[in-house]
């Protein structure tokens, strides 16, 4: 866990990995506008470099007892993180089977952390961002108010080339701004039940 005194640390997950995805290029626009920022570090932590199996623990995740070198390295690298900004497409009304297997993994290693959404597709990835609050909250994860919504239709010229509507710019220093805001937050819940242990 980061020191209380250290610079928030965020990870922007990159949550498709299918060739040609839109994924890579929605996850480069977050971290140009973050890059800007000197609220936290903020690095692309891309699921397409962590490669996992269908979920193959025995335990459940709860218990915390990994035994899969691949869960263990899975584990220590989302530990490092004091919060979430997830770029999600929707897939079928929810995320891809791809992050619900990673998000599925693991557990302690979310808890009391903050997140934020950044998704889309037809319709803005709006129910994908509301189906993902919903799974988070399972892992004692926040989800903030405010998520950016890119629609296919508006935010993609021929559908290929991002283009995000200039409005969308603010949509994302608001979800930057809100998961600063609840990831320092939660850090001295973090540091504050560690020191009462
Ligand atoms: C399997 C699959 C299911 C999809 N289901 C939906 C959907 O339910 N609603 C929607 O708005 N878009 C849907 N789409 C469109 C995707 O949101 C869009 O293609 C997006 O670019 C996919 O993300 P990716 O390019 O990072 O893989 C779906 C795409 C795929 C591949």
């Amino acid at each position: 866990m980061t020191n209380e005194h250290d610079k928030l640390r965020i990870a922007i997950i990159v949550g498709s990995t299918r060739p040609g995805r839109r994924g890579a290029d929605v996850a480069a626009w977050v971290a140009d506008a973050a890059r800007r920022r000197t609220d936290a570090t903020y690095d692309v932590v891309d699921l397409a470099d962590h490669p996992l199996p269908h979920l193959d623990e025995a335990m459940p995740p709860i218990l915390g007892s990994y035994t899969e070198p691949h869960t263990r390295a899975w584990a220590a690298t989302i530990a490092e993180y004091d919060g979430f900004i997830v770029v999600t497409p929707e897939y079928n009304h929810s995320i891809p089977g791809v992050l619900k297997n990673a998000i599925d993994f693991l557990f302690a290693e979310r808890n009391h952390k903050a997140a934020g959404v950044v998704a889309y597709g037809a319709e803005n990835g709006a129910r994908a961002a509301e189906h993902l609050r919903q799974i988070f909250g399972e892992l004692k994860v926040p989800v903030v108010r405010q998520y950016v919504g890119l629609s296919l239709y508006l935010d993609f010229e021929d559908f290929e080339r991002l283009a995000p509507r200039p409005e969308l710019s603010g949509s994302l220093e608001t979800l930057f701004d809100e998961v600063t805001l609840w990831g320092e937050a939660l850090r001295r819940v973090r540091v504050g039940r560690l020191a009462a242990a």
